[in-house]
């Protein structure tokens, strides 16, 4: 791999001056804990061994010249550290130049341009956090290129500033927090109020991770996205009125149905109460991980998605047509939408002999429902970024 995306930089750049290194940031999918991180609450999820690969070198002059294998058509974007403003023409390069200018934002100089070159094997539009996986990845380069004294952690945080303040999603920190932290074999029990976490090993025995794409593109997601952020905001004020807390996550199933009533609307009553249920839901089902009883993580990833449906009301035909229907499978323990909703994919528990069963009869549905295929992706869970 390595070797090939050296000889592909080189075609593209040239092979000239200094030598070019490859880097590469995973993708991340979420097992639970989903719509919390926004709202004081835990969050499950985990970095995978698919990713994007980058081949960087630093430039003499001031220009930033990318290319990315998956948007071939586009060619080499240009642009200068003298001009960062994003800008539609620039495409996916919005990325790494917002990750250029946060690190600028922080103090660190980055003096030079860069020839840059993208590979990325997350599955296209899938919500398994591309974007976050070049965010990270444009922080590592930058980091061995200019010896900057940034942790990991930094890296997420600078990830997701980038993506709040230059690219205008307004996100929380789990998908940069997991690509950044990422570990082998292990999920990351994060809690955004205090930023404190553990890695919990997850080993399936005899069972695997299957990721079902709905390639349902997410498009009006973003603005549904933000709205939601806000309805929870309003939903905080009003329990604020009649409770001392800071964040959602500080109340139990038990507060909330005490103080629910403060919330003056019924939409909102339901989207609060998803995000305080989620969140108790995340600890129990970590839990009962550590004791080893995979079947109640399972049910909880179940009790997640219908949640997700009901009251957060960000799933749709497509994501509850695959989940629904993996329900009905033998040998699935769990399976849920994953990330922001309103497409992307579903995240499935699924025994090892029960996965072409899997595949074969969500597949079918999925067809014979929405008129296109879904994909299936059987994914492991791998490190954060690295030096190749
Ligand atoms: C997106 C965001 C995350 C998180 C999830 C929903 O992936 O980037 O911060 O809010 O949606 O859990």
């Amino acid at each position: 791999m390595k070797q090939q995306l050296l000889e592909q930089f080189n075609k593209i750049f040239g092979g000239e001056g200094e030598e070019a290194k490859v880097y590469f940031a995973p993708g991340r999918v979420n097992l639970i804990g989903e719509h919390t991180d926004y709202n004081g609450g835990h969050v499950f999820p985990c970095a995978l061994t698919i990713g994007t690969y980058g081949v960087a070198r630093k430039r003499n002059d001031r220009m930033l010249h990318m290319y990315s294998m998956n948007f071939k058509e586009l060619g080499v974007i240009g642009s200068s550290l003298d001009d960062l403003t994003p800008s539609k023409e620039a495409g996916w390069t919005n990325y790494p130049k917002g990750v250029i200018w946060a690190f600028l934002q922080k103090g660190m100089e980055v003096t030079n341009g860069m020839d840059l070159l993208l590979f990325g094997n997350i599955p296209n539009g899938s919500g398994l956090s591309s974007s976050a996986s070049v965010e990270v990845l444009t922080g590592a380069i930058l980091r061995d290129m200019y010896g900057f004294e940034v942790f990991n952690q930094d890296l997420a945080l600078i990830g997701q500033y980038a993506e709040n303040r230059y690219n205008g999603v307004n996100c929380g920190i789990m998908d940069q927090f997991a690509i950044a932290m990422g570990k082998a074999d292990n999920a990351i029990f994060l809690d955004t109020a205090t930023m404190q976490y553990e890695y919990a090993p997850i080993s399936l025995k005899g069972a695997k991770l299957v990721i079902s794409c709905s390639n349902k593109k997410r498009g009006l997601g973003d603005s549904k996205y933000n709205e939601r952020r806000s309805e929870c905001e309003t939903a905080l004020a009003e329990l604020q009125k009649a409770v001392d807390i800071r964040t959602l996550g500080d109340l139990d199933e038990a507060q909330f149905e005490k103080y629910k009533a403060a919330i003056r609307d019924d939409v909102r009553v339901r989207r609060a109460r998803h995000a305080v249920y989620e969140n108790q839901r995340t600890i129990k089902a970590v839990a009962a991980l550590k004791a080893d009883d995979i079947e109640e993580f399972g049910r909880l990833m179940n009790a997640s998605h219908v949640s997700l449906r009901d009251d957060y009301e960000v799933t749709g035909l497509e994501l509850d047509t695959l989940v629904e229907e993996a329900w009905k499978v033998e040998g699935v323990i769990g399976s849920r939408m994953t990330g922001a909703g309103f497409g992307g994919c579903t995240v499935s528990i699924v025994k090892d002999g029960a996965i072409e069963a899997f595949k074969e009869q969500v597949g079918k549905k999925y067809r014979e429902t929405v008129g296109y295929d879904a994909d299936f992706y059987v994914v492991e869970i791998g490190g954060g970024p690295a030096i190749l």
